[in-house]
């Protein structure tokens, strides 16, 4: 894949082109949904990722606006940080399909094969190269597989809350938001803020003790 050269912006634009252009990305979504590429700022310190557009996401064409990305929304604003001072992407860009009948409304997700997680990783790859985040949150196992390999690990706890890298910058893994919905309990929030802690630790972000506190 080779990018028009420019500054970020340029070449950010010229990469959503591509995605939104490319066959084999529109083959996959039904008429009037859309392909999703990463959003958010090009400058940002953390690039979050998650596994695949759901059915809102492909509706709005934006990763994370259905109810996971409203807590991750919420879990950004609880590091004082502003949804639009990070940048939010995807292994995917499209929402794997589940056939329905006679063409009808698809009614839940399923995880994308390792093939089609191979397909989308050059778009992730550019917008990686283009953000140059200084660290990546993997949302959960099918991310941290896409990214880390899914043969590297067994379970989600084996290598969440530690630093792996990517392409060269480090990656924290930890549960997709989605993990939270269904589990509602203090212990499962901390984990997963106990996470973000060493992330706003690496990026230099300002912990208060109110923050340092949350869920416990
Ligand atoms: N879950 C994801 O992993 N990504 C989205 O964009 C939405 C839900």
């Amino acid at each position: 894949m080779v990018l028009p050269p420019g500054d970020k912006a340029t070449r950010w634009a010229a990469l959503q082109k591509l995605v939104m252009e490319n066959p084999v990305c529109r083959a996959h979504v039904r008429p009037g949904k859309k392909v999703v590429l990463g959003v958010g700022n090009l400058d940002a310190k953390i690039f979050f990722c998650g596994e695949a557009p759901g059915a809102e996401e492909e509706i709005q064409g934006e990763p994370f606006v259905g109810p996971a990305g409203q807590l991750l929304t919420r879990m950004i604003q609880a590091m004082g940080l502003k949804r639009e001072e990070v940048y939010i992407g995807n292994i995917m860009n499209w929402r794997p399909e589940i056939p329905t009948e006679h063409g009808g409304a698809q009614v839940g997700n399923r995880p994308p094969t390792p093939e089609e997680m191979k397909y989308c990783l050059p778009y992730l790859r550019e917008q990686l190269a283009i953000v140059q985040p200084a660290v990546i949150v993997a949302l959960g196992a099918t991310a941290a597989g896409g990214l880390l390999g899914a043969d590297t690990f067994k379970t989600l706890g084996e290598i969440r809350g530690r630093w792996n890298q990517f392409a060269g910058i480090p990656v924290m893994v930890t549960y997709h938001p989605s993990y939270i919905l269904r589990n509602q309990s203090n212990r499962s929030k901390r984990a997963i803020w106990e996470d973000l802690l060493k992330v706003m630790e690496r990026t230099g972000l300002p912990i208060s003790e109110k923050q340092r506190g949350f869920f416990l």
